[in-house]
C-alpha cells in the first residue's frame, strides 16, 4: 500500500487546476480498499473517491485523502437469446466499455459514447447523452459502505435515478464507494436510438442508411467532437451547469420573447430549458478572462486556457449563473462537483 503524501492533483482533474491532496492512494478490489479505510495514517482524514476526474473543480487543496479507483474488468455473468449482463469495474473506462460493448454487437450504451470518465462514476450522476441515460440499460451495482466495509448490492429502483442524480449524490452521499456495475445490454437486432439532436442528421451525411450500434457510435462520437473541447487539448468537465426545469408559465413568458428558445418536455414534470442557449443568449459564449472563460462553441462549458485556479472558474460561474438570473429569472445548478 503506497501512500503519496501532498499529492499534486493537476493529473487528476480535467480542469487541469492546480490542488494538492495530504494524501493520495489506489486500490483495484474491495479488501484493498478495507485495508486502506482502516489504516491508521490515513485515520480521520476526509475521503474522496476519484475515477477519471471529470466532473470535479478543486476551488483549493483537499485536506483528506484521495483514493484512485481502479478497479478492472469486463465480464459477462449470463446471457439468453435477446440480451447479455456485462458487469464492469469501476476502474474501466466508460468508453472503453461502450466501445468493447458496441464491438461485440451488445447495444444499449452506444449513444453514450466518448463521455469521459470511469464505470464507477456513471450512476452517480446518471450520465446521459443524445437520449439515452444509464438507467435505460441499468441493472446493479455493488458498492463498499463505508461505515462497516459490506458488499451492498443496487437495483435500479434504489439508485434513484433522475436527471443528473442519483441516491449517491443525495441520502447516499459520501457513504458508499461504487466497486462494479451491471448493465443489461441486448443482442441484435437493437432497438436504435437515432431521433435525439442531430445523430440522424450526420448518419445522412455518412449516407448510412441502414445504421448498426456501430455507425450510431461514430455519428455520437463525431457530432461530441465538433463541439465539445478534448479535456487534454483544454481543459473542462463538460457541462458546468444542468439543463434547468422551469414552471410552464416561466417558460411562456421566455418564449414569448424568444420563440427560437430550445425548450423539451421533463420528465419530473414543468419544461427543462438550454442552460447553453441562456448562458449564450446572456452574452457568455467564447467569453475570456485571461487563464479560463466559456468556451465558443457550447456556452454550456467553462474551460482552462492554461494557469487557471479552480476558484477564478468558480468565480465566473457564479458571475454566469447570476447574470442568466438577472435576465431570464432562470436560477442555473451547477452540475460538476464543487471541492
Ligand atoms: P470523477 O470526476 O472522478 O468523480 C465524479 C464524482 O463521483 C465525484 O463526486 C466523485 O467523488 C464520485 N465518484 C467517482 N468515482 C466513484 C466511485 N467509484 N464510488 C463513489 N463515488 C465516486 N457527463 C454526462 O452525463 N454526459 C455527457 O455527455 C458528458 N460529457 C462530458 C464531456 C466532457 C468533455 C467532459 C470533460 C465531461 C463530460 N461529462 C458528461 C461529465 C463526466 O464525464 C461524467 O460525469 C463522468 O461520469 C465522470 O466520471 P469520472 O470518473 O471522471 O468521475
Ligand atoms: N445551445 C445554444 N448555445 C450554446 C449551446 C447550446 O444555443 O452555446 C442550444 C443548442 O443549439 C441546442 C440546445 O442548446 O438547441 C442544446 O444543446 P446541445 O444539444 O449541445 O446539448 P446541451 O443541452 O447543451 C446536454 C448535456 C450534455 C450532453 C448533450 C447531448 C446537460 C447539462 N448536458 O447538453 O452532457 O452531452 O446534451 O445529449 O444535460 C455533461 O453532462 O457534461 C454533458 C456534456
Amino acid at each position: 500500500m503506497q501512500i503519496i503524501r501532498q499529492a499534486d492533483l493537476r493529473p487528476f482533474n480535467t480542469f487541469g487546476v492546480p490542488a494538492r491532496a495530504e494524501a493520495l492512494v489506489r486500490f483495484s478490489d474491495a479488501d484493498q480498499l478495507r485495508t486502506l479505510l482502516a489504516a491508521p495514517d490515513l485515520a480521520g482524514l476526509p475521503r474522496l473517491f476519484l475515477g477519471g476526474g471529470s466532473n470535479v473543480l478543486f476551488t483549493r487543496d483537499w485536506p483528506g485523502v484521495v483514493l484512485l479507483n481502479e478497479v478492472p474488468g469486463i465480464t459477462v455473468m449470463k446471457e439468453d437469446e435477446r440480451h447479455v449482463w456485462v458487469k464492469a469495474g469501476a476502474g474501466v473506462f466508460w468508453h472503453d466499455l461502450v466501445l468493447h460493448c458496441v464491438d461485440h454487437g451488445w447495444g444499449g450504451l452506444e449513444n453514450l459514447s466518448l463521455i469521459p470518465g470511469k464505470v464507477g462514476a456513471a450512476p452517480m450522476q446518471n450520465i446521459g447523452a443524445y437520449g439515452v441515460e444509464i438507467k435505460d440499460t441499468f441493472h446493479e451495482l455493488e458498492a463498499l459502505r463505508l461505515s462497516d466495509g459490506a458488499l451492498v448490492t443496487f437495483d435500479r429502483a434504489a439508485c434513484a435515478f433522475g436527471y443528473r442524480e442519483s441516491f449517491f449524490k443525495r441520502a447516499g452521499k459520501d457513504q458508499y464507494a461504487i466497486l462494479h456495475v451491471t448493465f443489461q445490454l441486448t443482442k441484435a437486432p437493437h432497438t436504435l436510438n437515432t431521433s435525439y439532436g442531430n445523430i440522424q442528421q450526420e448518419l445522412d451525411r455518412q449516407g448510412i442508411t441502414h445504421p448498426t450500434i456501430k455507425d450510431v457510435s461514430n455519428a455520437v462520437i463525431a457530432i461530441r467532437r465538433s463541439k465539445l473541447p478534448d479535456p487534454a487539448v483544454l481543459g473542462n468537465a463538460g457541462s458546468f451547469f444542468k439543463n434547468p426545469v422551469v414552471s410552464e408559465a416561466l417558460a411562456q413568458r421566455i418564449k414569448a420573447d424568444h420563440p427560437e428558445a430550445p425548450t423539451y418536455p421533463a420528465a419530473e414534470g414543468g419544461v427543462k430549458l438550454a442552460a447553453g442557449w441562456l448562458i449564450e443568449q446572456a452574452g457568455w459564449k467564447g467569453h475570456r478572462a485571461n487563464s479560463h472563460g466559456v468556451h465558443d462553441k457550447q456556452a454550456l462549458v467553462l474551460v482552462n486556457h492554461g494557469g487557471a485556479t479552480g476558484q477564478a472558474i468558480y468565480d465566473l460561474s457564479e458571475q454566469v449563473l447570476q447574470s442568466v438570473k438577472a435576465r431570464f429569472g432562470v436560477e442555473l445548478e451547477r452540475e460538476v462537483n464543487i471541492l
